[in-house]
């Protein structure tokens, strides 16, 4: 007998089949992000020296103490955000992980997420494993833009968390600071926690710059 799966909305992911179609036809695979570089030199000689250097015993859970204080000074430098390095930030072995931790860290059974379609394809197995149910908001179909009387009608007693994706995939639309404005509007005075996805915050286009918003508590000022 099958065991019975845990997901079984869930198939081959998008990445392997377009990728699998690009080697079969030859193409040129758009679909998945196949960096057409090599890696820097300086990347791989610093990860050669690290090893030779014997630093290969298990990292604190958090990840390693340096590299947590050089990712909250690239939060300050980039943002103006101040982050606290020991209680705040949390290495992951990618986007994916953390996604899945963070949805799992708070979000429980017979809760709601709202997520903005199209979206990254991990976000529903993480919610529909944490016992919970995604609720769907579509994004404009020609602009990708986020409609906000949407999202504030999608919100319920149960609603325990939003995502958000900017830069987004598939399209690239970008958050606007009205965009930011609005979602800090529709948060307020709830206890609806955010995910907000960035993994692709280096990659932008036509001179446009993040919009971000700094709202912790350490950082009063508004950058945007
Ligand atoms: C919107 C979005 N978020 C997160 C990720 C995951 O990133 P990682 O490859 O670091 O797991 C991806 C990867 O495609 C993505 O498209």
């Amino acid at each position: 007998m099958q065991p019975q799966t845990k997901l079984p909305k869930v198939g081959t992911t998008i990445f392997t089949v377009m990728s699998q179609l690009a080697a079969e036809h030859g193409a040129v695979n758009l679909g998945q992000g196949f960096p057409d570089f090599p890696a820097p030199q300086r990347l791989i000689d610093e990860t050669a020296k690290a090893m030779r250097e014997g630093l290969n015993q298990y990292a604190p859970m958090t990840g390693v103490a340096p590299l947590r204080q050089a990712i909250a000074q690239k939060a300050l430098d980039c943002y103006g955000a101040q982050v606290d390095p020991d209680s705040e930030i949390t290495v992951t072995s990618g986007g994916t992980e953390a996604i899945f931790n963070a949805i799992h860290a708070v979000v429980r059974a017979g809760d709601e997420v709202i997520v903005l379609d199209p979206a990254y394809d991990c976000y529903e197995p993480a919610i529909d494993l944490a016992g919970a149910r995604a609720v769907h908001v579509a994004l404009d179909p020609q602009t990708f833009a986020v409609d906000w009387d949407k999202v504030r009608a999608a919100i319920t007693p149960k609603t325990r968390m939003l995502m958000v994706n900017t830069p987004h995939n598939p399209s690239g639309a970008m958050l606007s600071a009205a965009d930011m404005q609005a979602l800090i509007d529709v948060l307020r005075g709830t206890a609806i926690y955010l995910i907000s996805d960035e993994v692709y915050e280096h990659i932008i286009y036509d001179g446009v710059r993040m919009n971000r918003r700094c709202v912790t508590r350490n950082c009063a000022s508004a950058r945007l």
